[in-house]
């Protein structure tokens, strides 16, 4: 596929860069942090009826070219219009390198046979901080509202928890400080649930400017959740 190789990276850019080797070993370790939480399936409640979300953990160089074209899928589903707006009709290249960066960790979500999202997570050092960042999380749409987000993003807290109590990775890598994203400006529903969470903009994001009497808003924010 044409759109599986370009180079440049719309969120890698933004972070002090580690050596790939590092990011890869890093990624391991958090992918085996990961792996041990995710043993059983989560539930969930869709029409009154327990639904069970099977998950797989996989670290990115373990994902196959049709997962990845699947996550691809999903982005563009759910926010291809606003990625076309802000980065452009070519947002793919990008998108797909950036989904392929050494160290981040898959999180697929089945239900029965069916793909209903993923999350892929990555420990960054974003703004001088060594936070877990949250590169996606996306769901599809007939999964939505059943509490699937914020089941997972109270997961992603309990790992960082994980991952500062276990000597063997903070001895190594450092305690992660938080977690961090992005949102796009526009979204107001992953917002409302960011907020809702603990979520802040972080100081270092892009911010609302005022001129006259027009809000200028960016195309994007970047949010923390500080741990320690
Ligand atoms: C954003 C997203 C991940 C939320 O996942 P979800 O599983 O629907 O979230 P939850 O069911 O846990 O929602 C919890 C609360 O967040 C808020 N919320 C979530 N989505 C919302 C929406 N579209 N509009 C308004 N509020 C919303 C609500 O307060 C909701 O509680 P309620 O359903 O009781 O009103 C999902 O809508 C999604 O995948 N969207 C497309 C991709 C995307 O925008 N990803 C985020 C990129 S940063």
């Amino acid at each position: 596929m044409d759109w599986i190789y370009s180079i440049s990276q719309l969120v890698k850019s933004e972070f002090q860069k580690m050596p790939e080797d590092q990011e890869q070993i890093e990624g391991e370790a958090l992918y085996k942090i990961v792996r041990s939480f995710f043993d059983e399936p989560l539930t969930v409640q869709k029409d009154q009826k327990t639904v069970e979300i099977q998950t797989s953990p996989i670290l990115v160089d373990k994902l196959t070219t049709i997962q990845l074209r699947q996550c691809l899928s999903l982005v563009d589903k759910n926010l291809g219009e606003t990625m076309t707006l802000v980065y452009g009709k070519d947002w793919k290249s990008d998108k797909v390198e950036e989904m392929r960066d050494p160290g981040l960790v898959y999180l697929l979500l089945h239900h029965d046979t069916e793909f209903v999202g993923f999350i892929s997570i990555k420990a960054v050092e974003d703004n001088e901080s060594h936070v877990l960042y949250i590169y996606e999380l996306q769901i599809v749409r007939n999964y939505r509202r059943m509490g699937l987000g914020s089941k997972l993003l109270g997961i992603l807290d309990q790992i960082v928890e994980l991952v500062n109590s276990d000597p063997a990775y903070t001895s190594k890598f450092g305690k992660l400080e938080g977690l961090s994203l992005t949102v796009f400006s526009s979204n107001e529903g992953a917002k409302k649930l960011y907020f809702s969470k603990g979520y802040r903009i972080a100081s270092h994001s892009p911010a609302v400017r005022y001129l006259r009497n027009r809000k200028i808003q960016p195309d994007y924010f970047i949010l923390v959740k500080n741990k320690i």
